[in-house]
């Protein structure tokens, strides 16, 4: 091999200007590697101490975008100015009206309910000033909506789904207070966090305060009760007195659900005097809530609905919807069939055929898979018959009435 050439004698080529700038651009370049080095062990330091710093990212993000929100539908600034921690926390369980999908119009039959819960609820959140033009301007306190209503009745009768559309229809905020996420919320200042409650539900009103399940978070006292739960229960039917206090503009409504009334604390129910029963479909109404559920569905034609609503005594609102579900598998397993086979014969695997429509005897089929709620809210009838008078002829009262006599019978 050739030896190499040796290196090139004497001066560097290199002016001074070039040497200075390859000494700034290292100089530059060590300085970013440094910087981003220093940024980066601060983020892990920043993990490693505080590993809630992305989540409380988040929901700062989310806050700024409910806040916004809520100016943008109208809500005064001043009003929102300064919310406490607490406020804060419960900003993440506001829900939109414009968010909610379910109206009076999705929900079958309840068709005198709906009336009622209009006329008391929907009409006064939604046109306040007719309601105003009591003497003087002001409105009669008789005319303000309940501060206190109760939906009661056997499970999957479409309770949770008409406090929705109550909020829906009348343009409210919706607070829902679901127990699970109160009580581990409220397990530090449960104070606190009650009156929170009702200072950002009266912060944002229209509002309708919604406890799903009401008997999970205010049951029937009971010796063992804690005593942060006691305080929480105490303060927070303190807070909603302070509501009826002949406040005539206030437009906060707190709406309770349950499938277990007899479970709830007395002085709570004491406190929704209007209780309305959302019962198990009858034979019309099921028509109607099988016309809803089956509305996006391709059935054959005639379809006749009746006949379904006929054979399906005892099946709640949800029952009915899923029903309609384990009918959809049978067309849907007949498609899925029909590609197996041509996979399993090793021919070409063709696309699944469309599904075909769904037919009577889909449904009727489907009875087999689908058990009724009348089965399982045998509890509730009879306990609510039970608690109400022991008496025989309860059988046959209006269950609204056995509820009202069963709250005398507890509170008396
Ligand atoms: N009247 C109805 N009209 C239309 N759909 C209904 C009706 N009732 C129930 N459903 C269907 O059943 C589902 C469950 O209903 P929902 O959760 O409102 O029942 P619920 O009364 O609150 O039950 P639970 O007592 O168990 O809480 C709804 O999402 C809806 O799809
Ligand atoms: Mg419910």
């Amino acid at each position: 091999m050739p030896p190499s050439d040796p290196p090139p004698d004497g001066p560097s080529e290199t002016t001074p200007v070039a040497s200075l700038f390859a000494f700034l651009s290292r100089e530059v370049l060590s300085a970013v590697i440094a910087l981003a080095g220093v940024y980066l062990s601060a983020k892990v330091i920043k993990r490693v101490m505080d590993p809630n710093s992305d989540e409380r990212e988040r929901l700062r993000q989310h806050r700024e975008q409910v806040l916004e929100r809520l100016y943008r539908t109208g809500v005064p600034r001043d009003a929102l100015r300064c919310l406490g921690p607490s406020e804060e926390t419960l900003l993440h369980d506001l829900v939109f009206p414009e968010d909610i999908n379910s109206d009076f119009d999705a929900v079958g039959g309840l068709q005198g309910t709906k009336e009622t819960l209009k006329e008391l609820i929907v009409y006064p959140l939604l046109y306040p000033e007719v309601y105003a033009a009591g003497r003087g301007g002001a409105a009669s306190s008789l005319l303000t909506p309940p501060k206190g209503i109760l939906l009661f009745g056997p499970p999957g009768t479409g309770k949770t789904m008409l406090a929705k559309a109550l909020a829906k229809e009348s343009g409210a905020n919706f607070l829902a207070l679901s127990p699970s996420s109160l009580l581990s919320k409220w397990l530090g200042d449960t104070e606190q966090l009650a009156r929170a409650v009702f200072s950002l539900a009266r912060r944002v009103q229209p509002t309708i305060i919604f406890i799903d399940e009401i008997d999970g978070l205010f049951r029937e006292r009971t010796s063992q009760e804690h005593e942060a739960h006691k305080n929480l229960k105490a303060e927070f039917m303190q807070l909603w007195d302070g509501l009826t206090t002949d406040d005539r503009f206030n437009q906060v409504v707190v709406l309770g659900a349950t499938n277990r009334p007899y479970d709830v604390d007395p002085a709570i129910l004491r406190r929704m005097p209007r209780p309305f029963e959302v019962s198990l479909p009858a034979v019309e109404e099921r028509v109607e809530i099988l016309r809803k559920v089956l509305h996006d569905v391709d059935v054959e034609r005639p379809f006749d609905l009746q006949t379904v609503a006929n054979v399906t005594a005892g099946y709640s609102g949800s029952d009915l919807k899923e029903l309609c579900r384990a009918a959809m598998m049978h067309p849907v397993r007949e498609s899925l069939r029909a590609t197996a086979k041509s996979v399993g014969t090793g021919m070409v695997r063709r696309k699944a055929p469309p599904l075909r429509p769904l037919t009577l005897d889909d449904v009727l089929l489907a009875r087999r898979e689908v058990t009724r709620t009348q089965e399982q809210s045998a509890d509730y009838q009879e306990r609510v018959a039970r608690e109400s008078s022991g008496d025989a002829s309860a059988a046959s009262m209006d269950m609204t009435v056995k509820f009202l006599q069963m709250l005398a019978t507890k509170t008396s």
